[in-house]
């Protein structure tokens, strides 16, 4: 494949400080030698320039840093198309989840029929309306579908950018009350803890791979959040949350969707380096990468 990786040092879609390193702490643990290791060419694109001089934010909304966060998504949601057009794959590092609003946008206008991967111990289906933080990274699957504040929605000026029958949450463990009402109402697939507990990784993973395939995506967005793993072996995190899936797992879940051919674009996101342990989060992500695109353990 050809990469272009493109850092997003974000970390205005909520309130704990260092998830804008993520992108370096990435760049640290060796992605770029991981993946040319494979045979892959890799352009390192650099970063999104996220302002750091917080901007006057529109009053009276629960919506925290919004005009910081639009700001950032139109560039990324640019950034993205633009690579596409080059022909190359996207490969996001954040920053926080916010920035799927961006890379989705992004994608959106070269995919009409887009499958998703949520990868995630959140829904991030959260709105304004439901949301218990006012952070959008809790926001951005909803923002996508359509729903939520116009200038996020509107970002490349159409929506929604996705179909909520094209989408898979694997992970989930932290639901909120809201988020869950339009789970149901949008019919939307989750594999949750307790579905990856009975039936196993290799089962769910059969299943999100039939599912798409049945869809006719034309192209599949992994978003992975890192704290979708059980804090043991990702505790660089801004919200943990505990029961969460393994280290092998996880390998496993990579490892399945590069056989079956269907990735198009990634993203891994909310690895913070002020929260880790000597890098672990960030080391923890490049192994993901490496079995998503081709390594193999024999
Ligand atoms: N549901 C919670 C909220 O809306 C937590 C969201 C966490 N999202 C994430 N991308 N880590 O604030
Ligand atoms: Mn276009
Ligand atoms: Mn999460
Ligand atoms: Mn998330």
């Amino acid at each position: 494949l050809n990469f272009s990786i493109i850092g997003v040092p974000m970390d205005l879609g909520q309130n704990r400080r260092g998830v804008d390193m993520g992108p370096s702490a990435i760049r640290y643990a060796g992605v770029v030698e991981r993946l040319e290791a494979l045979g892959h060419n890799v352009k390192d694109e650099g970063d999104i320039a996220i302002s750091h001089a917080r901007k006057e934010q529109t009053p009276n909304t629960h919506l925290r840093n919004l005009q910081d966060v639009i700001e950032a998504n139109l560039a990324l949601a640019e950034k993205v198309h633009e690579v596409l057009t080059q022909g190359q794959f996207p490969l996001v590092l954040g920053g926080d989840h916010s920035i799927a609003i961006g890379t989705l946008a992004g994608l959106a206008d070269r995919y009409e029929n887009l499958g998703v991967i949520w990868y995630d111990a959140h829904a991030d289906l959260n709105t304004e309306e439901t949301s218990p933080t006012g952070n959008i990274h809790g926001m951005p699957l909803a923002v996508s579908l359509g729903l939520g504040h116009d200038d996020l929605v509107n970002i490349r000026s159409f929506s929604p950018k996705i179909k909520p029958e094209n989408v898979i949450i694997i992970g989930a463990r932290s639901v909120d009350p809201g988020e869950r009402e339009l789970i149901k109402e949008k019919g939307i697939k989750v594999f949750s803890m307790h579905e990856i507990d009975k039936l196993g990784m290799t089962e769910v993973m059969n299943q999100a791979i039939s599912y798409l395939r049945e869809r006719k995506v034309d192209g599949v967005h992994l978003s992975l959040d890192l704290d979708g793993l059980d804090p043991l072996y990702t505790p660089g995190v801004g919200t943990p949350v505990p029961g969460g899936i393994n280290y092998r797992e996880s390998h496993l879940a990579m490892e399945m969707l590069y056989s079956s051919g269907l990735i198009t674009s990634a993203e891994f996101v909310e690895v913070n380096p002020i929260l880790d342990e000597k890098n672990k989060t960030a080391d923890v992500a490049v192994g993901l990468m490496g079995s998503l695109f081709g390594e193999s353990l024999i």
